[in-house]
């Protein structure tokens, strides 16, 4: 049955399609920006007219949405750019939605404040000298009101990925109490603690200034506390669960799937893409095929959407 490719196709188990593919987009400050990340080839920060440029061409494949991300003008320790009406995500989706690619897209709006923080943690934090704490209840106001907000402003969905326990709840409560019910929650339950972040936080320049996210962010040896993230996370309303990172917690995707009877993505993370492009670029491995290999596997786990700096180049290869 492994003859030829037509035989291969007939008996394939899994197949992707460009509409699974959801493509993350960094927001920043200015017009005509397009800035490459380093640690990130093919990766940009956008002006809020070049990400617009960015989404039509995604349409035109037949991507199936954008994740936004924001780089604010500046940030403090109660996190405004990320709730502030006109913070760079907020204007991002009002112009992406006058655009012709948002009839075809579903536009998600990442909720955190690291991007926002003048400390770059996820959440509202006490210091004591050197010793912290990252502050779970007080950072849930912020939250919803960042994620009221962006809902307000267009995104078809939002997608917290703080890691606070409660949070789904207050960001379902703020939604419902705005009128916004009918926008659904796409929660990062599973969310480890993972060295594969790091080229983000160049991207979205949003590495803590101190300490590390371990006391919020999961422990990469539990697959048990993942099912029970997504436990809380569901009973609190989320309407479709994220895992992440992908490649390196394929058992974390499959042991969900077959757990819950909601949507699954998983995000392929930047670490898990600049590992690629590094070996790409030193002809160590075959681009297109180590691409495609990677995004079949996460949808074999059973993912049903991707969240992947690929989205753009898988779809050309898909057509
Ligand atoms: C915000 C957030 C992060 C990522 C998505 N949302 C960074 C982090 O938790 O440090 C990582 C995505 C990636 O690595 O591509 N909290």
């Amino acid at each position: 049955m492994r003859r030829t490719e037509p035989l291969r196709a007939l008996v394939r188990e899994t197949h992707l399609e460009p509409g699974a593919l959801i493509l993350p987009l960094f927001l920043c400050p200015g017009e005509g920006v397009r800035r490459e990340i380093g640690s990130m080839p093919g990766v940009f920060n956008l002006s809020v007219d070049e990400a617009v440029k960015e989404a039509e061409a995604a349409a035109a494949l037949g991507i199936g949405g954008l994740l936004l991300f924001g780089l604010p003008e500046s940030k403090d320790e109660q996190a405004t750019g990320a709730w502030d009406e006109e913070g760079i995500v907020q204007l991002g989706l009002r112009a992406l939605q006058q655009s012709s690619a948002a009839k075809k897209l579903v536009l998600m709006a990442d909720v955190c404040l690291c991007e926002y923080t003048s400390h770059g943690h996820c959440g509202m934090v006490k210091k004591d000298g050197d010793e912290y704490e990252i502050e779970n209840d007080s950072t849930l106001g912020l939250l919803a009101r960042t994620a009221a907000s962006l809902a307000r402003a267009g995104a078809d969905v939002v997608a917290p990925s703080d890691m606070m326990d409660g949070r789904v709840a207050a960001i379902r409560d703020a939604l419902d109490e705005a009128g916004l019910d009918q926008v659904p929650i796409l929660s990062y339950a599973s969310k480890f603690a993972s060295a594969f972040y790091g080229p983000f936080r160049e991207a979205a320049d949003s590495a803590p200034q101190f300490g590390d996210r371990r006391s919020y962010q999961m422990d990469g040896a539990n697959v048990r506390e993942a099912m029970r993230e997504i436990d809380l996370d569901l009973g609190e309303g989320a309407d479709m669960i994220l895992m992440k990172p992908a490649m390196p917690y394929l058992d974390v995707i499959r042991a969900a799937r077959e757990r819950y009877d909601v949507p699954i993505g998983a995000y392929q993370v930047s670490g898990e893409y600049s590992m690629l492009q590094a070996a790409f670029a030193r002809g160590w491995l075959e681009p297109k095929r180590a691409m495609m290999e990677s995004l079949v596997s996460i949808r074999r786990a059973g993912a049903g959407f991707i969240v992947t700096y690929f989205a753009e180049e898988a779809a050309k290869v898909l057509g």
